[in-house]
């Protein structure tokens, strides 16, 4: 009995041991690190893209500027979206909250909006512009760099504003959230058009269709639409296969 439960011990660790060893091996493999890079990134490369730095807390003002209601139209973008009343969905690297309240005011008091972070700091000054803007019907969410910690196959949509371009694992995070999508739930990626020279944005922090789409493949989402209404920004729009 006691020789059962030593072997099936040691069984059971070198089986842990080797799922570890497998997946750090997949991580390695899947991003690569140069010492020379653009100042604006974190050297750490996928899929030919160098990951750019995360936005600090200190610039959550920015994301605010009232110059941003007709540089980026937030009302063309909602209109796009789709959503519908009692809708569940997702504002990942929420911010401030700037799309959040948009998207629950539309989704109403029937749906639920996951605003979802790594900075707390974010997330507080996010709490307070959800009072401002007199809204209820969302779920603060801090997740990890790696996870967004939301349930599974629970989401109608999930929206990434100006923020794919920084996720530090962009594999692990996307797993995740396909994890999180019901099945034909929509992930949308709005990122600074790169093809558009006359974008006035750091390079990194621009993406184009083409590279978007690329790093979608390897996940189980299909594409859907790409929308250009908006002035500066690509809406790219994949569904859960
Ligand atoms: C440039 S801001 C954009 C905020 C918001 N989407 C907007 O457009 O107003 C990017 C935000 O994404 C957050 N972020 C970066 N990586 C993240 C991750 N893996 N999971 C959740 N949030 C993340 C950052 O903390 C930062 O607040």
């Amino acid at each position: 009995m006691r020789t059962k439960l030593i072997f099936t011990v040691s069984f059971l660790a070198a089986a842990l041991s080797l799922v570890a060893q497998t997946n750090s091996t997949a991580e390695s493999s899947r991003y690569t690190y140069q010492k020379e890079h653009d100042p604006n990134g974190i050297g750490k490369f996928y899929q030919g893209r160098e990951i750019a730095h995360v936005m600090g807390h200190e610039g959550a003002d920015w994301l605010e500027r009232p110059e941003r209601m007709e540089e980026e139209r937030p009302d063309l973008l909602m209109t796009a979206l789709k959503l519908h009343p009692g809708d569940s969905v997702a504002d990942i690297g929420a911010g401030t909250g700037y799309f959040t309240w948009r998207m629950a005011k539309v989704i109403g008091n029937t749906g639920k909006a996951y605003a979802v972070e790594i900075q707390q700091e974010m997330l507080d000054i996010l709490a307070k512009k959800m009072v401002e803007h007199e809204t209820t019907n969302f779920v603060s969410v801090l997740g990890t760099i790696t996870d967004t910690k939301l349930p599974a196959k629970s989401l109608d949509l999930v929206l990434m504003v100006d923020v794919y371009h920084e996720f530090d694992h962009p594999y692990e995070m996307m797993d995740s959230i396909c994890r999180a999508l019901k099945p034909g739930g929509r992930v949308v990626w709005v990122e600074y058009r790169k093809e558009d020279p006359n974008v006035p944005i750091k390079l990194l922090h621009k993406m184009s269709e083409a590279q978007v789409r690329k790093e979608a493949a390897m996940l189980p989402l299909q594409w859907v639409e790409t929308l250009e209404p908006l002035p500066r920004q690509h809406i790219i729009v994949f569904k859960r296969k």
